[in-house]
């Protein structure tokens, strides 16, 4: 699952893995729980976070390969909110190429940038998630994506995976469009 910040992810994750039991792997959220766990970890992240920009690669990656090791036999894995960068998507593709299971897609939902920020400030306010609460912070997340990790759709876009979609429908209607593209894999 590809897109900006509050585009919809991880509420279409959510949605895959009730349909296809798929395995759900959120960067952001493996985050969040290192946060919650006060580990050291969490402590590096955190100051990133906190700003809006990007863990740097090798931390990053570290934790993803720790987390894949540790999984269960399931139908597959939905990735969100990972690869960020092209350092990312070749470590990503080269772990997947040792297990023999490539990328099949790469799912984008497009937002418009205003209504990313409309979205990411109610739910601050709802949630109290930390990196929501700023507008200013918002801000730099959008454009930390549209700088740092818009490179990466084109990455998959060679591999003929890229696959977009208008994340400003309601939530059923582009959950329809996923099942789409996933009932046809
Ligand atoms: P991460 O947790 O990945 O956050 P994000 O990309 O900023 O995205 P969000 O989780 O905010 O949004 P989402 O697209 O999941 O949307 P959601 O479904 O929640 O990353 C956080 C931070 O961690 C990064 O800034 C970075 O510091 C670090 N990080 C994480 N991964 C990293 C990596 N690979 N490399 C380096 N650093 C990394 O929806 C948002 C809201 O919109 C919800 O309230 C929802 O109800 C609503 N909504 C959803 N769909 C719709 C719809 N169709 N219509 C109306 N409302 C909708
Ligand atoms: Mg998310």
């Amino acid at each position: 699952m590809f897109g900006p910040p509050g585009c919809g992810k991880g509420t279409q994750a959510s949605k895959m893995v009730d349909k296809y039991n798929l395995c759900h792997i959120s960067t952001g959220d493996l985050f969040r729980s290192e946060i919650t766990g006060k580990t050291a970890l969490g402590m590096e992240a955190k100051a990133f976070m906190d700003k809006g920009e990007l863990v740097p690669d090798s931390v990053t990656i570290n934790m993803l390969k720790l987390k894949m090791q540790s999984l269960p036999d399931v139908n597959g894995f939905i990735f969100d909110g990972f690869p960020r960068t092209i350092p990312q998507a070749e470590a990503l593709d080269n772990m997947l190429q040792e297990m023999n299971e490539p990328v099949s897609k790469m799912i984008s939902l497009k937002v418009r940038d205003e209504e990313l920020v409309k979205r990411l400030l109610m739910r601050g306010e709802a949630s109290g998630r930390a990196d929501d609460l700023s507008e200013d912070v918002i801000w730099n997340r959008v454009r930390v994506y549209n700088e740092q990790t818009l490179p990466v759709a084109s990455h998959y876009q060679k591999q003929s995976k890229l696959v977009e979609i208008n994340g400003e429908e309601s939530i059923e209607a582009v959950f329809g469009e996923i099942s789409r593209i996933l009932d046809s894999l």
